[in-house]
């Protein structure tokens, strides 16, 4: 082979795997990631967040709302403390001229002191709805989660629900999800549910949440720059052109 036409061919490889992967996130707006670093089990250093913004931004993410924890004992974090780290991300983003805009909001636990928090507010959402992106224990459904889910609309907030598909309590009460949504609570499906990254349980319930057209938003829930081999996964997976069936609310907030 000559040396000309061996030129050539890498370049067709290279141009057609780029242009894949920038394409590959039609979504363009990821919702949920932990990527301000130190403030609860996502990055830890700054480079690990840029990693990972420098990755999605190459998948054709365009805008990133990251989403750090916040509950009352783990992730006891607060607006300002977030804010602070958007501040960093965004410094950083400008500085490498990154084709991303960073954005906040949180993911918030629907713990026992939730109500309190949510009375206090304002609490962080995005999108025009004012979309609160939630999420429970694993061990069991809150005991008042009708009520919880009621007070954060009436508040003003619409409720999505963070990987619906990995709480264990509802494994064999899919129509408990389908009351959830009745109510109003939309659903955020992660990626990395469908690439078997937290098991067959949780990929046999992210299936049952695409049948029924559930996925309202899709997100990486990125923690670290080792989860995105995981993601890169489902570009080539059979789930992958299902997902342009589903309600996606992402692009635009
Ligand atoms: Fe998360």
């Amino acid at each position: 082979m000559t040396n000309r036409l061996w030129d050539w061919l890498k370049h067709q490889f290279t141009y057609q795997n780029s242009s894949t992967d920038q394409r590959a996130c039609f979504w363009q707006t990821d919702l949920h990631s932990h990527l301000i670093p130190g403030i609860d089990d996502g990055v830890k250093v700054l480079e690990e967040s840029m990693q990972c913004i420098r990755q999605l931004a190459d998948w054709g993410i365009q805008k990133v709302i990251t989403t750090p924890h916040v509950s009352h004992e783990r992730y006891p974090n607060d607006s300002a403390t977030i804010l602070q780290g958007l501040k960093t991300l965004k410094q950083q983003v400008e500085l490498e001229q990154l084709p991303v805009v960073i954005d906040v909001a949180a993911e918030y636990m629907l713990d026992d002191f939730f109500l309190q928090r949510l009375e206090a507010g304002p609490l962080l959402a995005f999108g025009p709805e004012r979309y609160l992106l939630v999420e429970t224990g694993w061990l069991a459904r809150p005991l008042f989660l009708d009520e919880i889910i009621f007070r954060i609309q009436t508040a003003g907030y619409v409720p999505v629900l963070a990987h619906p598909e990995r709480y264990p309590y509802y494994m064999h009460d899919p129509e408990g999800l389908a009351k959830l949504r009745d109510q109003g609570c939309l659903m955020q499906l992660n990626w990395m549910s469908l690439t078997g990254r937290y098991g067959a349980h949780t990929r046999t319930q992210a299936k049952l949440i695409l049948k029924n057209n559930w996925v309202d938003f899709i997100g990486s829930d990125l923690h670290r720059p080792e989860d995105l081999p995981a993601l890169q996964a489902l570009f080539s997976s059979s789930f992958y052109d299902s997902l342009k069936a589903q309600p996606l609310r992402n692009k635009g907030l």
